[in-house]
């Protein structure tokens, strides 16, 4: 029988629903309801195992080191042998987001610059400069072409940074970076973070991580942040506002300028999220695209996220924190003084940290360019809007706000869930999406789509999806009943518990 474990809740404060999901948490206490709902959860874990384990038939499974080293070429053909079974869908653009280059000749040239420098590690900056170099390179750079030089004069606008592991690494240092200097320079010691709903996960990670109230404001009814709402939220104890460029959602761009403007009367911090857009919209700006200000030629913006793994073109593995100065910066720092094991210091969370992935981002920046990232924009913002004009003649759809490449869409039609257009996409292949609140999935146009045909298909497929949801309501599998039972409240707690399940199956042999 699967236990169930409650899980302390975080402090989030979300008008009306945290009563119902405290009814549920002490309901699953109760024997009988415990009993039944531990019943259901193991009926769906075991669908869930079986999905996480594809392989367990056909190759061996490891639980103990194999008592004699394996042979190194038979390894690798082990493994060209699962990369040949997952790479088609990516490589033939079905899925969303995730792969945002892969063309062979580029991520070869990629690994070739890992492979140079797989062995090193920034935290040991005196053995291999290089990697110090191309991590400082790779900060300047991004910070060039995210409004450094617009950003103004003096040490408070000198626009600087750290290369870190991921987008959501970039914003959890940039929270903790918040949550210490509003502590050091205000005296906040009950701090909290004003943020639309739309933000990313991981800023609601962020304050759970670093103990920050987090006071989410649903977006408006163009799915933008509501800057009046989010004004009302903040108190003496807010430490930032947050933004993005564009949100992960419906991939529209949240008023910055009002926020930053808001932050800045409010002298509070302003994250603006352009994990996804920050290698995008310079440069769509640049090709006449309406691009409205989000970066730091906004005063009062004082922190952005960047991701080179995602349209920087990098290896998966690095994103880019950036501060408007030094000082603010600091705050990020870690150093100990009387550690046994002597002075130490880093930068990140992480301590040893993978040189080659930097030496792969720093490569990638250098070989696409300003011509190469202005091109690759051109034909992802073109072939995105493609995709939406052909959305938006499906006849039961319509498509959310006015989003250049991400591109999300909901049922338009009574009767037409979009969950199961979402799985019937699923049986054509594609990998799309699911969002919910409210309930829609999206396309994140990669540098995949541009090739020849994929649009078009991708629309042709959608439109079938579409007439044979309409003909068969009610067939939905897979995602639509999750994503169902997420939409109602006291489903919530239920479903939480099953995402921890589906993560300890993924580590359950
Ligand atoms: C707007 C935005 N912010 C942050 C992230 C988190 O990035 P990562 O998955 O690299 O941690 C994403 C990921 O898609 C994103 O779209």
């Amino acid at each position: 029988m699967v236990s169930i474990t409650a899980k302390a809740k975080q402090r989030v404060v979300d008008t009306g629903e945290s009563l119902v999901s405290t009814l549920f948490e002490y309901a699953k206490k109760v024997p009988f309801v415990r009993d039944r709902i531990a019943a259901e959860y193991e009926k769906m874990m075991k669908d869930i195992a079986g999905q996480v384990r594809p392989y367990a038939a056909d190759y061996p499974t490891y639980t103990e080191l194999p008592e004699q080293g394996r042979d190194r070429e038979a390894i690798l053909e082990e493994m060209r042998n699962f990369h040949g079974l997952e790479a088609d869908r990516w490589k033939d653009g079905y899925v969303s987001g995730a792969v945002y280059h892969g063309d062979r000749e580029h991520t070869s040239f990629l690994d070739q610059a890992y492979a140079i420098h797989s062995q090193t590690n920034p935290l040991h900056s005196d053995l291999w400069p290089s990697v110090t170099k191309y991590e400082a390179e790779i900060v300047a750079m991004t910070a060039d072409m995210l409004g450094a030089k617009k950003a103004g004069s003096g040490p408070e606008n000198e626009v600087c940074g750290a290369v870190s592991s991921g987008g959501t690494e970039s914003i959890l240092l940039a929270m903790k970076t918040y949550r210490d200097w509003a502590k050091a320079e205000k005296g906040i010691t009950s701090p909290n973070m004003v943020i639309p709903n739309t933000a990313h996960a991981a800023f609601y990670k962020a304050a759970e991580f670093f103990d920050i109230q987090l006071r989410k404001v649903t977006v408006g009814a163009d799915c933008r942040a509501d800057v009046k709402g989010m004004k009302r939220a903040m108190d003496r104890n807010t430490i930032c506002l947050v933004g993005s460029a564009p949100a992960f959602p419906h991939g529209l761009v949240d008023p910055i300028e009002e926020l930053a403007e808001l932050a800045q009367k409010r002298k509070v911090g302003m994250h603006t999220d352009a994990c996804l857009g920050g290698f995008v919209l310079p440069w769509a700006r640049e090709l006449g695209y309406p691009v409205p200000p989000f970066d730091f030629a906004v005063p009062g913006v004082t922190s952005m996220s960047a991701d080179t793994h995602k349209y920087g073109y990098a290896a998966k593995g690095t994103s880019v924190v950036l501060y408007r100065s030094k000082a603010l910066r600091r705050h990020q720092w870690y150093t100990v003084t009387d550690w046994p094991g002597g002075i130490y210091f880093s930068p990140t969370f992480a301590g040893s940290r993978p040189g080659g992935l930097s030496a792969a981002c720093w490569a990638s920046m250098q070989a696409m360019g300003r011509e190469g990232y202005l091109d690759a924009t051109k034909r992802i913002v073109e072939t995105g809007q493609k995709i939406r004009r052909g959305i938006d003649a499906i006849l039961g759809l319509k498509v959310l706000g006015d989003p250049l490449w991400v591109v999300s869409f909901a049922s338009g039609e009574e009767g037409l869930n979009i969950y199961e257009v979402l799985d019937a996409m699923g049986k054509k292949h594609w990998n799309l999406n699911g969002l919910h609140r409210p309930p829609c999935v999206h396309l994140a146009v990669t540098l995949r789509h541009t090739k020849e045909g994929v649009a078009e298909r991708f629309l042709d497929d959608l439109r079938e999806a579409v007439e044979h949801t309409r003909a068969n309501p009610g067939e939905g599998s897979g995602m639509a009943p999750i994503y169902g039972l997420a939409g109602t409240i006291p489903a919530r707690g239920a479903v939480s518990d099953l995402l921890e399940m589906y993560l300890d199956a993924v580590y359950d042999l």
